[in-house]
């Protein structure tokens, strides 16, 4: 898997190799490629442009966009706008981090969640909000969660 995403991402910076700000192409390719930058290309992309492998990391957290973990099966965005934030979604995402044992911005070991926090999901009036790859579930009390990720648990 490691050799090919390798090959993989030395094609990505084939084709960016002489363009100008190729650095960003680069890594939103790979993105699109593997989900997130795996570290073992973020490696390797620093050898072919001969670009210190910080300056690397500097601009994959600057962006939020990039993701250095990858990110599971199913994506939970939870709402932290306003409306959501004052209805109780901190309570929310704490349920979810102890169900699912994993923090926001990783992956449950068995790959299958990603947690994430997100400012406004456009649907303010059923906060507070979290939505699964882009399902909604709204006025969410704490107690829903387990119903929510047990769910998704079963469809695997
Ligand atoms: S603040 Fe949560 S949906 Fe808008």
């Amino acid at each position: 898997m490691e050799a090919v995403s390798l090959e993989r991402a030395e094609s990505i910076v084939a084709k960016w190799k002489n363009k100008k700000g190729n650095l960003i192409m680069i890594l939103h390719d790979v993105q699109d490629a593997f989900g997130y930058i795996p570290e073992h290309v973020a490696r390797r992309i620093s050898r072919l442009l001969d670009i210190p492998l910080a300056r690397i990391y500097e601009v994959l957290t600057f962006y939020h966009y990039f993701k250095l973990n990858q990110p599971g099966k199913y994506k939970i965005a939870v709402c932290m706008g306003t409306a959501c934030y004052l209805k109780g979604s901190p309570e929310i995402l704490e349920e979810l981090k102890t169900i699912l044992h994993v923090e926001e911005g990783a992956t449950t070991s068995d790959g299958l969640f990603y947690i994430e926090c997100v400012r406004c999901l456009g649907c303010c009036g059923l906060a507070p909000v979290m939505a699964v790859n882009g399902t909604i579930y709204g006025n969410l009390k704490k107690g829903d969660v387990v119903d929510i990720i047990s769910r998704y648990s079963k469809e695997g």
